[in-house]
């Protein structure tokens, strides 16, 4: 129960990895705020831990709603310590083909939401010495072929990521991000779904299997934990280890 008494937001933490982050800060004592467009696995969230665990409507793209995010934990809980900037989309296509819609989806969502949580969560934060946890990919430094914006989004976020807790360490704010690899769940399931890509991908995985969003969700874990109290600005890969040409 090392987050006995904290408080947590996970944006998209209603699916896939953000679920099983917000799982992981459950089981370890937290109340957790899971916000998202939509409700998706909530019920299955509200069954583990009661009234510990709130869902919150939310669009990261829109400034408003995140403000009215971070205000909702405070009414609810009383303050916050942990935010995890995990909702996020991929769109994928070859840069001469992606269109600038898609391409201003992805980064609307993946990089200016996680700047609008940070933006709108520093108010409390500081009050809290809390932390911020962006969950980035291993696709921020590699290349692969018809992700280009979902990396350039993920980049930036790496960037966000060293960036902020530099200017924000003043105020006594941790920043980091995880960056998982192959997941078997959310977005990383299609991929093993899809046998052309997947007889490429499995060559890389020197673990020889997919992760499961537990091991994202321990990893979040640590970061946010006194454990990982003298961790900052960085980005942790949770990815069982990449070959990668
Ligand atoms: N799964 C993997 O293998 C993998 C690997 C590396 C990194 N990641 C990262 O992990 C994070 C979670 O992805 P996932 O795989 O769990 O995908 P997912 O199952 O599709 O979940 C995405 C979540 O983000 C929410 N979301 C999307 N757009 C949003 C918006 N504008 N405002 C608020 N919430 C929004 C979705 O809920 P609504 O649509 O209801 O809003 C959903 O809860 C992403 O940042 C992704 O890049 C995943």
């Amino acid at each position: 129960m090392r987050l006995r008494h904290k408080v947590a937001v996970v944006t998209g933490g209603t699916s896939g990895l953000g679920r099983r982050i917000a799982e992981a800060l459950l089981r370890e004592g937290a109340q957790v705020v899971c916000a998202a467009r939509s409700e998706r696995d909530m019920p299955a969230i509200t069954e583990l831990a009661g009234p510990r665990a709130a869902f919150h409507h939310v669009d990261v793209r829109d400034p408003d709603s995140v403000r009215g995010l971070m205000s909702f934990a405070q009414d609810r809980f009383g303050k916050l310590d942990i935010c995890v900037a995990n909702a996020g989309v991929t769109r994928d296509g070859p840069v001469h083909r992606l269109d600038p819609k898609e391409w201003d989806e992805v980064l609307d969502t993946n990089l200016t939401g996680a700047f609008h949580c940070m933006q709108a969560a520093v108010p409390y934060l500081q009050l809290s010495a809390g932390t911020l946890i962006n969950v980035s990919s291993a696709l921020s430094t590699r290349v692969s072929p018809g992700a280009t914006a979902y990396s350039v989004s993920k980049a930036g976020l790496d960037m966000l990521t060293r960036a902020a807790a530099v200017e924000l360490g003043a105020l006594g704010i941790r920043v980091n991000a995880v960056a998982p690899g192959f997941i078997g769940e959310g977005m990383g399931s299609r991929l093993s779904d899809n046998d052309l890509v997947w007889d490429d991908y499995r060559t890389r995985l020197v673990s020889g299997r997919l992760g499961t969003g537990d091991e994202v969700g321990r990893a979040v874990v640590f970061l946010a934990s006194p454990d990982g109290g003298y961790v900052n600005g960085h980005v942790l890969e949770v990815n069982g280890g990449l070959q990668w040409a």
